[in-house]
């Protein structure tokens, strides 16, 4: 009796387990572009629409405007300058805008979703960078393996870079 409840215990764990780690939809660079074209939803980083200079040890040149959309925008702070919960909630959307020169035209953006059991995500976010008519430069289905290395690198807020550089 007390060896088949132990065995009933254990397969419970064992599916308990399984369905934990059930893996999520693959998010594609079409939806990621789509929610990331709702701008007036966002929250831009410090509520400024400033343009700063890519951080050297930056991969997106030359020059960068960060924005949260309003499920990142919760787990932050009025002033939209640092995280203040533990973790960025699944459904946060951060994109970097990025430009040539200071005010110039949009050259490219940067996309981090969070989504923990996204099938394509790397590190809990799914990752992928867009020509400005959402054409994949790097898409989501690399599973961040470009991304992941530098990002989690130095000081960092969930993988965010810009707080601490910023
Ligand atoms: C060589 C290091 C490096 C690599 C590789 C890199 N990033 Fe970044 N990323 C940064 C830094 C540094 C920042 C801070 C803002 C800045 O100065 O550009 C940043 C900022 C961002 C942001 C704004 C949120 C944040 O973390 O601050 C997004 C979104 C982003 N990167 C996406 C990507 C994606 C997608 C890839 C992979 C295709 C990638 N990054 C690869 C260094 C890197």
């Amino acid at each position: 009796m007390i060896r088949s409840s132990a065995f009933l215990l254990s397969i419970v764990f064992l599916t308990s387990c399984v369905n934990d780690k059930e893996e999520g939809p693959l998010v594609t660079d079409a939806s990621l572009f789509e929610l990331s074209q709702s701008v007036s939803s966002f929250s831009y980083y410090k509520n400024t629409l400033d343009t700063l200079p890519a951080d050297p040890s930056s991969e997106h040149f030359n020059f960068v405007r960060v924005r949260f959309n309003p499920t990142a925008k919760q787990a932050m702070d009025d002033s939209t300058k640092a995280l203040v919960a533990g973790s960025f909630p699944d459904g946060s959307m951060i994109v970097k805008e990025i430009y040539a020169t200071s005010g110039g035209p949009l050259t490219q953006l940067a996309i981090m979703y969070k989504l923990k059991n996204a099938a394509n995500n790397g590190s809990g976010w799914v990752w992928s960078t867009l020509q400005p008519d959402g054409a994949s430069i790097y898409s989501s289905s690399e599973k961040g393996g470009l991304c992941v290395g530098c990002h989690s690198s130095g000081v960092h807020s969930d993988l965010v870079q810009t707080f601490a550089l910023h």
